[in-house]
């Protein structure tokens, strides 16, 4: 764990969020992917590493488990929180950054009586600096979706009076986001958190999905992710052994075939643009599904968005090679991400050609 290093200017260090349980993983792709970086202070859920000074403030860190990512600038303690709100801001009149991201590291793990959204202290610490904004920094947006290339102030809650201040500039889609995590919150009942899942991989992989398209879904009970599809307007074959919530099945644009992937006819799926693939069952019995149906010479997949379940984080040295696979298939643009709202389970993008993804 380490003690909270010295951010002078002549040290660079790296901060990154994961969720409660991934950091073993994050850390072993971080070895391998950036050998030179050295481990330093981490708490559960947050981890940070002395780089290069080289290293530039637009670079990919290329982690499938960090949910965000930037450099540490500084970090302030201390019980008076209208201080700590202070000492953000006289950072943010130096900086005068375009936006001001502030965010907890997970509390709890994902899915467990928690969700990442907006936490409870998060709008504290906010309604804090509000309070104290000064004229300066009065057109910062606190809390918004930033642009690409946009200079974010990050206000890190490590800890309910430790927050470590960092920047990053935005150069992946979840860069735009709060702490990584999308910013939407259904005010209605979701049938499952797969509706949650399914938002933040589309907003995430930038599937170029349009009304009316034709998509499958296999394992689609009870229908969170149909509900999420639904509000796109896509047209959906859902299968799945299992009973479908009565709002999905009665839905005009679903249609459920109540058996496993494997024993539905190839010609099913000869109009299915884009396929959705979430079972509970092992990532090479899923893989070995999805195999069967788009290496069919009547279908022409587009596009996927593959749940895969990891039993044991220990399967993650598996990923290369899951990632090969879907590549042979004839998918040329394939990444992987653990998604703000997964669980024990990642979200691979797999598309025909790069060029595809929406802007
Ligand atoms: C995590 S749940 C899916 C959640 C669902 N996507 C939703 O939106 O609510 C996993 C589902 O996979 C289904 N399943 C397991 N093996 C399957 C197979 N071989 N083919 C289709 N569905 C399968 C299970 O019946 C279960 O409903």
């Amino acid at each position: 764990m380490g003690d909270p290093p010295s951010t002078s200017p002549a040290t660079k260090f790296l901060f990154l969020c994961c969720q409660l349980g991934t950091e073993q993983v994050c850390k072993q792709q971080i070895e391998a992917r950036w050998p030179e970086f050295r481990f330093s202070f981490s708490r559960p859920g947050f981890l940070t590493y002395k780089v290069p000074q080289q290293t530039g403030m637009a670079f990919d860190l290329e982690n499938t488990y960090a949910r965000t990512f930037g450099f540490a600038v500084d970090r302030v303690e201390g019980e008076d929180s209208d201080a700590l709100a202070e000492q953000v801001w006289a950072r943010a009149v130096t900086d005068l950054p375009n936006h001001l991201h502030v965010w907890q590291r997970d509390p709890r793990k994902v899915g467990e009586s928690f969700e990442p959204f907006t936490t409870e202290l998060t709008n504290r610490v906010v309604e804090r600096l509000n309070g104290c904004r000064p004229a300066a920094c009065k057109s910062i947006p606190v809390n918004s979706e930033a642009s690409p290339n946009d200079r974010v102030l990050d206000c890190i809650l490590v800890e309910e009076n430790r927050w470590w201040i960092g920047e990053h500039r935005v150069s992946t889609t979840f860069q735009a986001w709060p702490g990584g995590v999308p910013p939407f919150k259904p005010k209605f009942d979701v049938i499952s958190r797969a509706y949650y899942k399914t938002q933040e991989a589309l907003l995430w992989s930038r599937l170029p999905i349009h009304a009316g398209d034709q998509c499958v879904e296999i394992g689609s009970a009870p229908g969170g992710a149909a509900q999420a599809l639904l509000e796109y307007k896509l047209k959906i074959i859902g299968i799945d052994p299992a009973e479908m919530d009565p709002s999905i099945a009665q839905h005009e644009n679903y249609r459920h075939i109540r058996k496993r992937g494997r024993d539905v006819r190839r010609r099913e799926f000869s109009d299915a643009r884009w396929l959705f693939s979430d079972s509970n069952v092992t990532p090479k019995q899923s893989l070995d599904t999805i195999e069967d149906i788009v290496s069919h010479a009547s279908v022409r997949v587009q596009g996927m968005l593959i749940t895969l379940k990891m039993p044991e984080w220990k399967l993650a040295h598996e990923l290369d090679n899951y990632l090969d696979r879907i590549r042979s298939w004839g998918y040329q643009y394939v990444k992987p991400r653990h998604l703000a709202f997964n669980r024990q389970e990642l979200c691979i993008v797999a598309m025909r050609h790069r060029s595809l993804k929406r802007f």
